[in-house]
């Protein structure tokens, strides 16, 4: 499985002059155009575009999803932005869901931060605010490792039957991004992955929050789990939206929240590139 399009993916970065990238950073809802915003990032240069569709991985249809990779370099290291991600609520399994980041974990990249927006089942988060991610519930019913135990193009194993989910979200990447979006409202917490696309009822908001969850989404919990099982390095963080629904008097619009999230996603992004230098010494 996967391994057409990991081969696809190995020749499109040599194709670049490019070793195998030491960071894939996924860009949420929200985040479609925090790139160009961040722009011209000191010491990192705009490489080129990788798009799914060229190495066999299907488009997103979710508005403010592109469905390409993004390579940047910086001396000999490259990062890539995933810019677009699949969702569950568009009709993708859960296995498709995970292509974007398996392929090129497969292909030897070791460190991922996902990134969504979501809403805050906290009385005292703001729109604009950051939450990193502790820790997530995954409510979806459903799971990418359903089925035979996902394999290597060697027919190997990627990881065991019954990962340990215990440290899911690695310490040492939540300490470092927190260090990096000093200056914003930055919380840590759980996050609850739902199937969408409906928002959640007042009902729903008030049950997972007295379940002592702090932001709920309709992202992040599959990669998490394909890629903890594959023994990659995961970080992940929320950027809050909205107010649960039923916690405030706005109504949930999709757009609404894409806009919100722009001037914070542009800061979050350049608070990554700062966090990938200083992580993994590049
Ligand atoms: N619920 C679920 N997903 C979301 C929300 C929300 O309130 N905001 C952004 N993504």
């Amino acid at each position: 499985m996967l391994s057409a399009e990991t081969i696809s993916f190995q020749k499109k970065i040599s194709a670049l002059g490019l070793q195998i990238p030491r960071a894939q950073v996924v860009l949420g809802s929200g985040f479609g155009n925090a790139l160009e915003e961040a722009a011209n990032y000191p010491g990192w240069n705009l490489v080129g575009d990788i798009s799914f569709r060229d190495i066999g991985i299907v488009s997103s249809t979710a508005p403010d999803h592109a469905g390409k990779y993004r390579l940047f370099s910086r001396g000999n290291n490259s990062v890539i932005f995933q810019m677009g991600r699949l969702h569950g609520y568009e009709g993708n399994s859960p296995k498709a869901v995970t292509a974007p980041v398996m392929v090129p974990r497969l292909a030897g990249v070791e460190n991922f931060l996902l990134t969504n927006a979501a809403g805050g089942l906290m009385a005292e988060y703001r729109p604009g605010d950051v939450m990193i991610i502790r820790d997530h519930v995954n409510l979806t019913g459903q799971n990418p490792l359903s089925g035979e135990n996902p394999k290597r193009a060697d027919g190997q194993d990627i990881g065991p039957r019954f990962p340990d989910m215990s440290n899911a979200y690695d310490q040492a990447w939540r300490n470092r991004i927190r260090e990096e979006l000093k200056g914003m409202r930055v919380h840590e917490g759980t996050y609850l992955g739902v199937a969408g696309p409906s928002f959640e009822t007042p009902a729903e908001v008030s049950l997972f929050s007295r379940w002592g969850m702090q932001a709920v989404g309709m992202s992040t919990v599959w990669e998490t789990i394909a890629l903890c099982h594959s023994g990659a390095r995961v970080a992940g963080l929320s950027l809050i939206s909205n107010a649960g629904a039923g916690m405030s008097d706005e109504k949930l619009d999709h757009f609404v929240i894409l806009d919100t999230c722009r001037a914070a996603a542009a800061k979050i992004v350049r608070g990554l590139f700062s966090a990938m230098e200083k992580e993994l010494k590049l």
